[in-house]
């Protein structure tokens, strides 16, 4: 009689604090940007500060502070992962650019608030927007913090070590997860060509558990299919197109249960190559018509491997056909040739773009120059609708961004940064956020601060930071997954 009661009310307390986060969020944001745009004693200046002092106070109730942490592109309020709805999504974002610009990882304000005239509170707002103009905002604001009076305010040095340790966990679980799923394509496609049995037990529960970090993490998730093991190229390359596909899968709104099939058809698509001579797959400069033809095999070979793999007929009969057709062409040229006229498969043709990203972007013996990833980006695009399904390359182009996460860009005054974060969505053509590379003494690269490559200057409408050009990591000898993951 009494059950449903709890529940409900702890519903509404769950949308209530759902409410008060968000309000907190707007009032902030709302703060930092009016007092770049309205000076003196205007009205909406008066009206923004007493609605932020009111967004802190309705959680000062329960405690003397108000705690906002920022870890991995999400709010934390007294600890809390911040919740919000749909539409609260741009303006908590934005609040989120603005700490990341700031290298600022979180902010106390005390119930004393409730003394502060209005002026110290816009005073607060225009100091952290001149931080943002410095070159190192968080110790500029630092020492502003201390010459300037504001006891009712606290900089968090760190994340704490709870946030820092949930941070840390999902980048080890994420490191640990790729390296397993690289052990397990290599154990089972070393038992089958040795004659032993092998199943797929260990590479599905791999996959499972990347769905998992996907879900929860696509930064990082993303980050993960930069990582270039040189010496291991043939299985980095499967797990990275295993990676790229089920991230596109996800774009189109494939179920978990395909995402995990089409997971599995990226890691095992390239197994054949264990079977050409080496001297042929590392060939540095052009191979003959010959060595070509051998390499072309390697489809076929996948394919017969799969079939060879212990698992039920109907699981394996819907694994042979996306590695079998993944260097056939949307318009049906490529290999290995069949007089089949069917199209290709959805997983076939996403599993050739992702299949082409990567190995375009990993340097290898017998290319001179890497490309960056931008440049192998349009590369692509010139061969829409022969080479690739025009609408999944626009879908795969789009959730990387004009400059995937990882790319390198040489910027003015010969300076250069890493791309950490791309937008998405609405804003998918915009630029991307940046994390500076500055060289230490032993010339070294190590990390700068974070710079958003969108933003313009208002009085010349020209971006702040000019891009020169994208480099490809090996150029500079930068690896993108020490400064991603
Ligand atoms: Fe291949
Ligand atoms: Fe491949």
């Amino acid at each position: 009689m009494t059950t449903t009661r709890p529940a409900s009310s702890e519903k509404e307390m769950h949308k209530k604090w759902i409410i008060r986060g968000e309000r907190f969020i707007q009032a902030f944001y709302r703060l930092v940007q009016t007092v770049k745009i309205h000076q003196g004693s205007n009205p909406i200046l008066m009206d923004c500060a007493k609605e932020f002092n009111n967004a802190v106070l309705q959680w000062c109730d329960e405690d003397d502070n108000l705690k906002v942490q920022v870890s991995r592109y999400r709010f934390y309020l007294q600890n809390e992962k911040l919740l919000y709805r749909k539409q609260f999504a741009g303006v908590i974002n934005n609040a989120l650019d603005f700490f990341e610009r700031l290298g600022l990882h979180g902010l106390r304000f005390y119930m004393s608030i409730n003394r502060i005239p209005p002026e110290r509170v816009l005073a607060f707002g225009n100091l952290l927007n001149r931080a943002e103009q410095q070159d190192t905002p968080l110790e500029w604001l630092v020492e502003k913090f201390t010459e300037e009076d504001f006891p009712w305010i606290e900089i968090i040095h760190d994340i704490g070590t709870h946030l820092q340790g949930a941070d840390r966990s999902r980048k080890e679980t994420g490191r640990k997860n790729y390296s397993y799923l690289l052990a397990s394509v290599k154990e089972v496609t070393k038992k089958l060509t040795s004659g032993q049995r092998a199943g797929l037990r260990k590479p599905v529960r791999m996959i499972q558990n990347m769905i998992d970090l996907m879900m929860v993490d696509e930064p990082l998730f993303l980050a993960l299919s930069t990582v270039r093991i040189y010496d291991d190229y043939t299985y980095t390359h499967s797990v990275n197109v295993a990676l790229l596909s089920m991230y596109l899968g996800k774009q189109i709104g494939i179920s978990r249960s395909s995402l995990e099939r089409l997971g599995i058809c990226g890691l095992l698509h390239d197994m054949g190559k264990v079977e050409i001579p080496k001297q042929i797959l590392n060939k540095p400069g052009k191979l003959t018509a010959e060595e070509f033809e051998v390499v072309k095999k390697h489809s076929i070979n996948s394919v017969r491997l799969i079939v060879k793999i212990e698992a039920s007929q109907d699981r394996k009969s819907k694994m042979l056909l996306p590695p079998f057709e993944h260097h056939l062409k949307y318009d049906l040229s490529g290999y290995p040739q069949s007089r089949r006229k069917k199209p290709l498969s959805l997983f076939g043709r996403i599993i050739a773009i992702a299949d082409v990203y990567d190995a375009l972007t990993s340097p290898r013996i017998y290319r001179l120059h890497a490309v960056s990833p931008d440049r192998v980006l349009e590369l692509m695009l010139e061969k829409a609708e022969k080479d690739f399904d025009p609408i999944l390359l626009k879908v795969f182009i789009n959730m990387l961004g004009i400059y995937p996460i990882g790319t390198i860009l040489q910027m003015d005054k010969g300076r250069l940064c890493i791309v950490i974060k791309t937008p998405n969505g609405i804003d998918a053509g915009a630029r991307p956020h940046a994390l500076m590379l500055v060289r230490d003494e032993q010339g070294e690269f190590k990390k700068g601060k974070v710079v958003d490559l969108s933003e313009k200057d208002p009085d010349t409408g020209n971006y702040r930071i000019n891009i020169i050009k994208s480099l490809h990591p090996s150029v500079c000898g930068i690896h993108p997954a020490r400064f991603l993951i």
